[in-house]
């Protein structure tokens, strides 16, 4: 038994929006995915999918694509994505009835993997704009919108700090941690969510959301104050999940 994880997959079997504008790796990523999950994930195994699932707007507009990953093996938990429209935060105990033992929407809950928890939240970075000088350093940057990214972090923290708070009421003391955006920006080494990966001693933090060799940098990978940090955006593992559990290092 395993846990994996993968995110963005941006599927859009309703919607017609082709990725492959966005490089080469996502040529025919819906068949490598297809492909690569059903090599790697056994039917026992647990696979998270850490966002950006589908480019439908409204859940009518997704029902192709949710039924793709429903048809992937092993059990699917599903994060929220900055593009996952169809999913309305306060509506995850709705969506959970509706697809309940088919899917499972994490925010605001937990789901349980062997003697871990499995939280999660959105997440929020500020992504800018930031200002450059002529060697690329960065100068300054849009304060009205990091006045704004502020707020969106303060509400992405309350919510995964309920999703921590309901796992630890239920007795779980191990935790691996799902975000979509990565935990810090391009010039953080620290963030609130780092911070709370700390304090709860998590096994890791999982996030995907950059995309395109330029981005695959901007935040935390590798051990970092004795936190495992992983990239599993899709086109950053060519669509092959990522083993987060167990941990091969
Ligand atoms: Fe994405
Ligand atoms: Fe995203």
């Amino acid at each position: 038994m395993a846990l994996y994880a993968m995110g963005d997959l941006h599927l859009s079997f309703q919607t017609d929006k082709s990725m492959e504008v966005f490089g080469r790796v996502w040529k025919n990523h819906v068949k490598k995915t297809e492909k690569y999950v059903s090599r790697i994930v056994k039917p026992e195994d647990t696979l998270v999918l850490t966002g950006d699932h589908s480019w439908g707007r409204k859940l009518e507009e997704c029902a192709e694509d949710l039924a793709f990953i429903e048809r992937l093996p092993g059990r699917k938990i599903l994060l929220r994505g900055n593009h996952d429209m169809f999913w309305d935060a306060k509506k995850t105990e709705q969506l959970n009835e509706r697809f309940r033992d088919r899917l499972f929407f994490l925010q605001d809950n937990f789901a349980a993997y062997e003697d871990y928890a499995l939280v999660g939240t959105k997440g929020f970075t500020f992504e800018g704009p930031f200002y450059l000088d002529p060697w690329g350093n960065v100068t300054g940057w849009d304060e009205e919108k990091e006045a704004r990214a502020e707020k969106l972090v303060a509400r992405e923290m309350a919510r995964l700090r309920r999703s921590f708070q309901k796992a630890e009421d239920a007795g779980y003391r191990k935790f691996v941690m799902f975000l979509h955006y990565p935990p810090t920006n391009i010039l953080e080494e620290s963030s609130p969510f780092t911070e709370i990966a700390e304090e709860y001693g998590v096994s890791a933090v999982v996030y995907s959301h950059c995309h395109g060799e330029r981005r695959y940098g901007d935040s935390i990978r590798g051990m970092h104050h004795g936190i495992r940090y992983m990239l599993v955006s899709g086109d950053y593992l060519n669509f092959r999940p990522e083993q987060i559990l167990p941990s091969s290092i």
